[in-house]
């Protein structure tokens, strides 16, 4: 679904219009993928938004904050405040939710520090991830020749914006030779995850799913998944 233009956007303690809400091509972020985000969907309960474990995605957020180093200068109680605020600002029933924190514009130079941490929040209508139709039907995936991040390169764990540098070479692979979604391997070759999802199998009545050592994203999702599957 196209983003609504007319939605407003969430920048550093304002609400500003969609088409306002740019950063100067000079932003560090751009250059060297310093940013963290979170992705966080808003359900239609009866005509209003309900938004799914929110405390457990700003967690996740201030983690990613702090691996790569960004204060943001708000607590997540604060920009959990303000993701409601956008929420409620664009009137959606439903809608995903994307919160970031990112170096801005000062300098060009590898060492992000010297960079203001800007914050934003931004949402849209977007669709079921894979399709309406793959909730029914399923998906072609297709194990990709791209590993997953190797430990002690970048945290698998902390949601930056350049971990999806990988899952984008994951996702090219896999639309390019015909399927939905690339599976990736750890640096081990064992399973660890897609380029946007964790996975599952069940097999004999057991749920399997890779642990958190094999480079995945803590998921909140895989952890839904989890908490219900031993009620
Ligand atoms: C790489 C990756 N793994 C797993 C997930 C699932 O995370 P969650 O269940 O918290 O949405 C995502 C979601 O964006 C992801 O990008």
């Amino acid at each position: 679904m196209a983003f609504s233009t007319t939605a407003k956007v969430w920048m550093n303690g304002k609400l500003i219009e969609w088409k306002d809400a740019t950063i100067h091509v000079a932003a560090h972020v751009i250059h060297y993928g310093t940013g963290v985000f979170e992705g966080i969907r808003a359900y239609d309960a009866g005509g209003v938004p309900s938004i799914f474990r929110l405390p457990e995605h700003m967690r996740r957020f201030g983690d990613s904050c702090r691996v790569y180093r960004m204060d943001p200068g708000y607590t997540m109680d604060a920009l959990s405040d303000a993701v409601v605020e956008t929420v409620r600002a664009n009137g959606f029933k439903a809608c995903y939710i994307r919160p970031l924190i990112y170096r801005g514009y000062a300098q060009l130079g590898v060492n992000p520090l010297p960079c203001p941490v800007d914050t934003a929040i931004l949402v849209w209508e977007w669709d079921a991830y894979l399709g309406d139709e793959a909730i029914e039907q399923g998906v072609d995936v297709g194990v990709s020749s791209w590993t997953r991040l190797a430990p002690n390169t970048l945290p698998a764990m902390a949601k930056g914006t350049a971990n999806y540098a990988n899952s984008g070479l994951i996702k090219m692979q896999a639309a390019l030779d015909g399927y939905a979604e690339g599976v990736a391997l750890d640096a081990a070759g064992m399973v660890s995850e897609g380029s946007g999802q964790n996975l599952f199998l069940v097999r004999d009545g057991t749920l399997y799913t890779p642990s958190l050592t094999s480079s995945i994203l803590q998921g909140v999702t895989r952890d839904t998944v989890l908490v219900l599957a031993v009620k």
